[in-house]
């Protein structure tokens, strides 16, 4: 298959990308279900022994030999081409002391990528989930260190912490919550933070994309959480409070498109992670759901 055989499918970015398509548990044996990625639709089957097969909708019946797919973590993955790499390791899935929480998925109208970026940015916490994950007058992002794991390609923030009033469904006072962010992939991005007293090690929460166009979005929530007090339905209602009031934020952003090269939003020491990730877009000359005129302006 050539490179312009596969961008006639998908952009050259989505092919080799593991990408979210669906929650495992919305296709059970013996069912179908029409997913929706980069503005093609996708028709998934899970035959009655557990095997998973796509076609493209405006192909014939046949299976697409093309796509690779595989449940994990939840969800249906799905893959167009040769893999860049394997499906990310999330090894704390399996972790028995922790609680799975499948938070559902939310329709965004922006870039797949403007969903990733706000969630690695600590700086609005205070602002936008106020008296909950931040509040004032403790509005200053510490320094953190940024690692790229050039042998996993991964981004990583390692070192982050903010004082939150309510760091999770199970926190009854405030605390000191240690961040770890890992961006797995361009659309795939998970975060360690310390959960609440006396629980040890980490919470962990992750943010998959479905990429339905380039200014919409699916947004896959899921938790693993040390929590043994809370209802799943309180820890549901937890995450999806935070994520509505991230909703209208990421809408109204101006450009909805990720500038990556441009003056259009000056970096700060806050945003530190948003910019490596934009560097890492940048590096891996990735274009989809980025503001690309920014580049003409610069040339001209
Ligand atoms: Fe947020």
């Amino acid at each position: 298959m050539t490179s312009n055989e596969i961008a006639e499918l998908f952009p050259a970015e989505i092919s080799g990308e593991w990408i979210v398509v669906a929650s495992a548990a919305d296709l059970q044996p013996g069912t179908t279900l029409i997913v929706r990625i980069a503005e093609r639709n996708l028709r998934l089957q899970r035959s009655m022994d557990g095997h998973l097969s796509a076609q493209l909708s405006a192909a014939s019946d046949r299976p697409e030999p093309r796509i690779h797919l595989q449940t994990a973590y939840s969800f249906i993955w799905f893959c167009f081409g040769a893999p860049n790499k394997p499906l990310f390791l999330l090894p704390e899935y399996a972790q028995t002391d922790g609680r799975i929480v499948e938070c559902g998925s939310f329709g965004v109208r922006t870039s797949p990528l403007r969903a990733v970026e706000n969630f690695l940015d600590m700086g609005h916490f205070p602002y936008v989930h106020t008296d909950i994950l931040g509040a004032e007058p403790r509005t200053e992002v510490n320094a953190y260190r940024i690692e790229l794991r050039e042998t996993v390609d991964e981004l990583w923030a390692i070192d982050c912490r903010f004082h939150q009033p309510k760091a999770a469904a199970g926190a009854a006072t405030a605390q000191e919550t240690d961040y770890t962010y890992r961006v797995v992939s361009p659309f795939n991005v998970i975060l360690y933070k310390s959960p609440p007293a006396p629980h040890t090690g980490n919470d962990v929460i992750c943010l998959f994309i479905q990429p339905l166009a380039e200014q919409q979005l699916r947004a896959h929530l899921l938790m693993v959480l040390k929590d043994d007090t809370s209802t799943m339905s309180g820890m549901i209602a937890f995450q999806q409070l935070i994520f509505g009031q991230d909703k209208p934020i990421l809408e109204n952003h101006i450009p909805l498109l990720l500038p990556l090269i441009g003056q259009s939003e000056k970096p700060a020491r806050a945003d530190a992670m948003s910019m490596a990730y934009r560097r890492w877009l940048l590096a891996k000359n990735w274009t989809y759901g980025t503001q690309r005129f920014a580049q003409n302006s610069k040339a001209a």
